[in-house]
């Protein structure tokens, strides 16, 4: 298989593209990324000199450049990671999340589809169902209903692929899944955040209540369902991807700082992010059932492992968060000079 990575030296992508090259040998890899903040060779470290796969930078966005990478290579499969992912960031700003989200998921459709890629995963998110009261789970038939430009710039690439293929017959497949945990994850995201906050004894800003819920899955979970949905997906479905394993934030802050052996008062309720969805949950029956996929990793073991893995790499958290980070860290929690969160 000669496959096109995109958004590989992200979290998700970089967990990936390393599966790939472990569990399929033959395989060959080339790996589109722009290398935002959130793009890091350094996930790809242990590839380094593998020649089964190649990085190359660039925008998905930028045709010419998708076009000859398709061409050039003879590509057959395309799974596209690259995005923008915090949904915080595109309160504070859309504009990216529209061109990289949108435009570059439909490059990549259109290129693939007049190129004859076939078969094509877009790795969607459960945020475009929207929020859950108490109860019940997303399926693949729940309404989209988008709360966060984010998710609405992901609904609308779920949609394209839709369209896609249903009009022209082209192999786009769009999987949908929970909150990812694991090595590599930048530390915007709740959990690394907290995780790193913990260690060095800063606060840990915990949005509104902390009752919120989310889904966790291991990335690694994660990238099973994504082998078996570019290999045997139907194309034209969409396929949910969840480890029922749901959590209230405050209670994975807790754990967190429990397994740190840090105090609960290191915790600090700030302002709430405004449209934050109240609860996640997957129904992940259709995949478990069509592509026999199954999570493996209990969330207590995995949470254990990803504590560990940023003990061991303090170094790489200290590079991703130096320059721009930092001023990010301060506007959007508000911190004063004391390094407490004022938000
Ligand atoms: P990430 O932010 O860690 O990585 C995104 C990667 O995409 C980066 O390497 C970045 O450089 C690259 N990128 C961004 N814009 C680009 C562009 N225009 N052209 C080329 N490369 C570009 O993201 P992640 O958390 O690994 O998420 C990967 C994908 O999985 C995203 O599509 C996201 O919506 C989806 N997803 C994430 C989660 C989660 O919990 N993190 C859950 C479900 C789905
Ligand atoms: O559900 C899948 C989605 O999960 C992905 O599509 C997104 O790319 C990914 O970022 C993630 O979105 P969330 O908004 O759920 O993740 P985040 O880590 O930003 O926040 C998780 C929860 O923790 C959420 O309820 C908000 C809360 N939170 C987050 C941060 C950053 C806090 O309480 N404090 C924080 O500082």
């Amino acid at each position: 298989m000669r496959l096109l990575v995109t958004g590989g030296a992200g979290f998700i992508g970089s967990n990936f593209v390393l599966h790939v090259l472990r569990e399929r040998p033959a395989w060959r890899v080339w790996n589109l990324d722009k290398l935002t903040y959130a793009g890091n060779l350094e996930n790809l470290a242990s590839a380094r000199g593998d020649p089964r796969h190649q990085f190359i930078k660039g925008d998905i966005c930028d045709a010419a450049v998708v076009e000859r990478t398709i061409a050039d290579q003879g590509i057959e499969a395309v799974i596209n990671f690259a995005a923008e992912t915090h949904v915080d960031r595109s309160i504070a700003d859309s504009e990216v999340f529209i061109r990289s989200n949108v435009l570059g998921a439909h490059v990549l459709l259109d290129v693939g589809r007049r190129r004859g890629v076939k078969r094509h995963v877009q790795v969607g998110t459960d945020e475009v169902y929207g929020s859950l009261g108490e109860t019940g789970c997303f399926t693949e038939e729940t309404p989209l209903a988008p709360n966060s430009p984010y998710a609405a710039a992901k609904a609308a690439a779920d949609l394209l692929c839709r369209a896609f293929a249903r009009t022209h017959g082209y192999g786009a497949i769009v999987t949908r899944c929970s909150n990812n945990y694991g090595p590599f994850q930048f530390p915007e995201k709740m959990l690394p955040l907290m995780i790193a906050n913990a260690m060095h004894d800063r606060q840990l800003p915990v949005y509104g209540d902390g009752m919120n819920v989310r889904d966790w899955l291991h990335v690694e979970d994660h990238c099973a369902a994504l082998l078996l949905a570019l290999e045997r997906g139907r194309p034209g479905e969409v396929y949910n991807v969840g480890g029922k394993n749901e959590w209230r934030n405050l209670d994975v802050v807790k754990l967190v700082l429990r397994r740190l052996g840090k105090p609960e008062s290191l915790i600090r309720f700030v302002a709430d992010r405004p449209g934050h969805d109240r609860r996640y949950a997957i129904d992940p029956s259709k995949i478990m059932a069509e592509l026999g996929w199954a999570p493996r990793v209990a969330f207590e073991e995995g949470l254990s492992r990803t504590i560990a893995w940023y003990r061991e790499n303090a170094a790489w958290v200290a590079n991703v968060t130096s320059g721009a980070y930092q001023d990010y860290y301060r506007a959007m929690y508000q911190v004063d000079e004391q390094g407490r969160v004022r938000r």
